[in-house]
């Protein structure tokens, strides 16, 4: 008889954007004229950036001849993006990661989701509430956590994101092995400081602990103070992985292209205290169970390592960033209170109510997606999160229909 991973039926039966997904296609099938402006799923609206297509072709016109063709890749991802990213994300900024540390992949969702894969079942596992889904789920699916009871599983240590603490997690009073971390935040848009990190950094080396840590949306800091790395702290190259994507960056939520980074010194135990490399573990899982990223996507993604490249992808952010201080001032006109939306395209919305019902009642009246806080966890419960990534006229005409649903 075929048996299954019972894990998965501790899980809520779809996944938040697929339910999303499906309560905004039964409105849109109730109501087919009603045009739906979406502040839902961080999915990118704006073209790919001119370097990157200009890439794409060419890299493209390589494969139509014997000469320049290209098969399998190495197995870390071409040598050309990964010392470039060495070079323009890490060492420009004083952070020490050689281009032998990056490992490229098609998405930093799979690669949170994926790393897990390297622990033993016991491990003691802490994250932020709210979180970005990905991370609880996966664990729950390996076995991590006991059932799903009051809005949270058995098992994981969660750490309460408000507005005490500015929706950045503080350190436990109590030892774990290993904690998620995402800044700037999905879902509250929150940013940590250099002061913060290290203290989480010191936390980790301390107790021996892993930082799993999601910068897939650094693109959008714009304060100079705020780090842009966890490398970029003393020490955290022996506690520390970092996972980054080109989705949010430039554009390639659709073209995927992304990548971890494993410093050699980054070490995980056995039963026994041995240590042992989580390079060389995922390198092999990496070797195993991946075939890499397509050349030409390789290349697209090498372009925005060149000054034009940096250009085109901040005019991006930029844009992005326009439409997120939009939706936060309007919003706050309204009398809500945000967080996020200046260093991260996420605001988060303090919705005075159910966070399923102030989705399903903006949707009815106003035809607008946001997702709803309590997707992300207990603390989301009563909050919406409203993504910046849409039109700008599309962003003001959303805001003045939200406007008029709420007066009503
Ligand atoms: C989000 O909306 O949280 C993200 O777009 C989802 C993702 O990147 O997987």
């Amino acid at each position: 008889m075929i048996t299954i991973n019972e894990n998965y039926l501790k899980l809520n039966a779809s996944y938040l954007f697929s339910e999303i997904a499906k309560r905004v296609a039964s409105f849109q099938k109730s109501n087919p004229s009603k045009e739906i402006i979406k502040f839902g799923i961080g999915d990118v609206t704006r073209a790919l950036p001119k370097v990157c297509i200009e890439a794409f072709h060419k890299a493209t016109d390589e494969m139509a001849s014997e000469a320049s063709f290209h098969g399998y890749g190495d197995e870390q991802g071409y040598a050309f993006l990964r010392e470039k990213i060495a070079q323009w994300d890490y060492q420009a900024h004083g952070a020490d990661i050689s281009a032998d540390e990056v490992f490229v992949s098609d998405g930093a969702k799979c690669d949170t989701g994926n790393f897990q894969e390297l622990f033993s079942q016991t491990l003691s596992i802490a994250l932020p509430d709210p979180v970005y889904p990905v991370y609880v789920d996966t664990n729950v699916m390996a076995g991590r956590t006991g059932e799903f009871t009051q809005g949270r599983y058995g098992g994981l240590t969660y750490l309460e994101c408000n507005r005490d603490n500015g929706f950045v997690p503080k350190v436990p009073e109590t030892k774990v092995d290993c904690v998620y971390l995402c800044f700037p935040n999905n879902p509250t848009g929150a940013v940590i400081t250099r002061d913060q990190l290290t203290q989480w950094v010191d936390y980790a080396r301390r107790n021996k602990a892993l930082l799993l840590y999601d910068a897939a949306y650094v693109a959008f800091i714009r304060d100079p103070k705020l780090p842009l790395s966890i490398f970029e702290i003393p020490g955290a190259r022996d506690v520390a992985v970092e996972f980054r994507s080109y989705s949010k960056t430039a554009g390639f939520t659709g073209t995927r292209c992304a990548y971890t980074v494993i410093p050699k010194s980054c070490i995980a135990y056995d039963a026994k205290g041995n240590g042992h490399a989580l390079h060389k573990l995922w390198h092999r899982r990496h070797t195993t169970k991946f075939n890499g990223v397509c050349y030409m996507v390789q290349r697209a993604a090498e372009a925005i390592y060149s000054e034009e490249g940096q250009r085109q992808v901040t005019e991006t952010i930029d844009y992005y960033l326009r439409n997120a201080n939009l939706i936060r001032k309007e919003l706050s006109a309204l009398g809500f209170s945000c967080t996020g939306g200046e260093n991260a395209p996420y605001v988060w919305v303090d919705a005075q109510t159910d966070s399923w019902k102030f989705f399903d009642m903006l949707l009815e009246k106003a035809g607008v997606v946001c997702t709803p806080g309590a997707g992300f966890g207990k603390c989301g419960e009563g909050f919406v999160r409203m993504s910046a990534f849409n039109s700008y006229e599309n962003v003001r005409k959303g805001l003045e229909r939200l406007g008029k649903a709420l007066q009503r």
